[in-house]
């Protein structure tokens, strides 16, 4: 009995290869503050690393897990929509630099522009 249990989860594990390896790469599930993405992603330089093009696929696609959260987050000032919309744009621009997608890096340095998102959210 045992070790059908250990033959089904083993199944599972390998069926779901893609979750696992997006939860290596991210240890903690749960969705993060638009606080903490701000400091992994800007303060800690993951985003000026993919910038200056010596990150790893896995840190690319870290970032666009970081700004998925960020998109779902909520910021204390400005207009809800408004945010929507600067934060999508992170995103899209994340997901472009994953699927190495060309004027990528340029797409990403406008729409993560730290003055002109501070000055309407922080
Ligand atoms: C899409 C919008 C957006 C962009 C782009 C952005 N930020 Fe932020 N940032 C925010 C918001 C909103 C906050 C306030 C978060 C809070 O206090 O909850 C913030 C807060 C911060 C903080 C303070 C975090 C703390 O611990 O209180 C730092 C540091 C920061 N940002 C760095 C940067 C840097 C550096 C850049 C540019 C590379 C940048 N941010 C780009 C929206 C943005």
């Amino acid at each position: 009995m045992k070790l059908k249990f250990a033959l089904i989860a083993l199944v599972g594990l390998v069926a779901s290869g893609t979750t696992v390896t997006a939860f290596v790469a991210n240890p903690a599930p749960a969705p993060k503050s638009i606080k903490e993405v701000m400091k992994i992603a800007h303060k800690d330089g993951l985003m000026k690393k993919i910038v200056a093009g010596s990150a790893s696929d896995d840190e690319k696609k870290q970032l666009l897990d970081l700004y998925i959260d960020m998109l779902e987050g909520e910021p204390k000032k400005g207009d809800k929509t408004e945010w929507k919309l600067a934060a999508s744009a992170t995103v899209v621009s994340a997901g472009k630099v994953v699927l190495g997608k060309e004027g990528a890096i340029d797409e990403l340095k406008k729409t993560t522009d730290c003055m002109a998102c501070h000055s309407k959210f922080k």
